[in-house]
This record gives structure tokens, C-alpha cells and sequence, in this order.
């Protein structure tokens, strides 16, 4: 079961790094969200050992870049996220981006079936995955991923894609999921809802994507702002309120103007 409130871990290095990620998992996280692109398995490591938290309890992350899709590649490099994190196994491993032009994602999905198969990880979905790509996957492998991790905020609500991975039982993890802190923080209509409610602008976009029944990974750095974004279970939005959030959606709405279609990252 993939969490419905983990923890970020982009931009979070070093000793530093540490020091955030070990207040996360003080703070009551117990997912954690890495990738070999973050270059800090090492960080996220370095955190779960020096906490006291049983492996069995932690759900922890990591992606497969882009540079890595070739079969033989994509094992090494599983296996090697495992040796600097200091795991024997990981609980979700994902394709980061599909990078269609490259067209290896199928041949990289492969791979992650078998370290499947190997015990190298509990369960593997994507990243950044069209419906085109995730229909490829299943006639070239019968196999669907668990979970399709995906941008998603107030701005770019991906109504469709969530529609797709509902249908093929495929959950749907926002990332950025508070925007990035972009200009969706002062949206009037949120604000006007979080005084309501008597929460933050980041608890109630948080709780509308919790409602849309979607996984959340917001990153902080501060401890104040790390409780109150996990602490999204004592209010409920309305209907009303659900919609107006949604209809905040744009058609330019990507932080980063990242088409899974032709962006390609490695
Ligand atoms: N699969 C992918 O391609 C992909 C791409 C991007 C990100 N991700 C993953 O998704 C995670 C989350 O996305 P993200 O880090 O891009 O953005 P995010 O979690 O949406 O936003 C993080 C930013 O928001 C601020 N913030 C956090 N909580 C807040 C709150 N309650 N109110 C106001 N501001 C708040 C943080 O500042 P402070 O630290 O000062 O609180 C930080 O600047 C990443 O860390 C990474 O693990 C995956």
C-alpha cells in the first residue's frame, strides 16, 4: 500500500539534508521520496540509520533516471540506490520519465519487473507517465505499474490522467503537490477557504488532492510547516469548495512547462 502522505526529499543534501530528513521522520513521516537524479540516496540513508525507526515501519522511494533505461544498466543501478541508501530492499521503485524519444521504457519496466522478481523492491510503478506509455507497458509486459507519480497542484489538476489511473487501478501520487510554493499560495479562493476552515493555504491544497484520492509528497523544511502538512485529517472541504479548486486549473498550468510527451530528462 503506497502511503497517502509522504515526505519530499528534492534539494535536501548533504549534512543538512540529514538534519531535515531526520525532523521529518521525528515528525511522524514514515514515506520518504528519493531519487538517483537528487543525488541524495546517500542523505535519505544516512537518516533512516540514524533513526531508531524499524525498517518495517518506513516505505522508502527512489526513481530510475533516464541515462539508465538499458536493461543490464537499470539492475546495476537499482542495486547500487540500495548500497548508498544502506537497504536490502526498497518499497517502491519508479521510471522517472518515460523520455519517448529515446524510447527504452519498455526495456527499463523489464527490468524492474525482475528486481521485482530479485526482492530488490517490494513494488515498481512510473513517473511521469502518459496514458500512451502505461498502454504500452501492459500489452508489452501484462504487467501495470502500482502507482503513476505525476505533477499535480491547483494549477495543473490532471483531471484525465487521474481518470486513466483510477481506471487501471493505479494510484495517483501528486508531486509539487503545494505548487512548488509558486503563485498558488495566494490564491484568493484557497485563501478565502483556509480561513474557513482555520487551516494554511498548504493544509487545504493538501487535503483537496487527499479528497481527489491522491498520494501526496510535499518536502519542508521547516518543522512547523512538516507537522502542518501532514496534519490534514481533522476538516473536511465541501463539494463547493473541492470545485473551486479545481476550477483553478490552467491549460498552461506546469511549473516547468514539463510535457511528459517531448521533455526528456536524464
Ligand atoms: N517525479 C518527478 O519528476 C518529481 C519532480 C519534482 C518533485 N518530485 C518529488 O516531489 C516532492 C515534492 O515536490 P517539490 O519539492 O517540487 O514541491 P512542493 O512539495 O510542492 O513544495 C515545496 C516548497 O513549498 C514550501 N512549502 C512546504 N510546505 C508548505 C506549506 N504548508 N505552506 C507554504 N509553503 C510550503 C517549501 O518551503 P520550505 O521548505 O521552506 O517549507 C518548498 O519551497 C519533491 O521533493 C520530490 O521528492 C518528483
Amino acid at each position: 500500500m503506497v502511503p497517502l502522505i509522504g515526505f519530499g526529499t528534492y534539494k535536501l543534501n548533504g549534512a543538512q539534508g540529514v538534519n531535515t530528513i531526520t525532523q521529518a521522520l521525528n515528525n511522524g513521516y514514515r514515506a520518504l521520496d528519493t531519487a538517483v537524479n537528487y543525488e541524495n540516496e546517500g542523505t535519505v540513508g544516512q537518516a533512516i540509520k540514524r533513526s531508531s525507526i524499524p525498517r518495517e515501519q518506513l516505505f522508502v522511494s527512489s526513481k530510475l533516471p533516464g541515462r539508465h533505461h538499458h536493461y543490464h544498466e537499470a539492475i546495476v543501478t537499482i542495486q547500487e540506490s540500495l548500497y548508498r541508501m544502506q537497504l536490502d530492499y526498497l518499497d517502491l521503485y519508479l521510471i522517472h520519465w518515460p523520455n519517448p524519444l529515446e524510447d527504452n521504457y519498455v526495456e527499463a519496466w523489464q527490468a524492474l519487473i525482475d528486481a521485482q522478481k530479485f526482492g530488490l523492491v517490494r513494488s515498481i510503478g512510473v513517473s511521469n507517465f502518459l496514458p500512451e506509455h502505461i498502454d504500452r507497458l501492459e500489452r508489452e509486459t501484462g504487467v501495470l505499474p502500482a502507482i503513476n507519480q505525476i505533477e499535480l497542484h491547483p494549477y495543473w489538476s490532471q483531471s484525465e490522467q487521474r481518470k486513466y489511473n483510477a481506471e487501471h487501478k493505479i494510484v495517483t501520487q501528486a508531486w509539487s503537490p503545494i505548487g512548488r510554493a509558486n503563485a498558488v499560495l495566494s490564491e484568493p479562493v484557497i485563501q478565502k477557504i483556509a480561513q474557513k476552515h482555520s487551516k494554511t493555504v498548504g493544509q487545504i491544497i493538501l487535503r483537496w488532492e487527499i479528497q481527489l484520492g491522491v498520494s501526496v509528497i510535499p518536502k519542508s523544511s521547516s518543522q512547523v510547516r512538516q507537522l502542518q502538512n501532514k496534519a490534514l485529517f481533522d476538516f473536511e472541504l465541501s463539494t463547493a469548495e473541492m470545485d473551486s479548486i479545481t476550477n483553478l486549473d490552467k491549460t498552461d498550468g506546469r511549473n516547468k512547462n514539463q510535457d511528459p510527451a517531448t521533455y526528456q530528462e536524464f
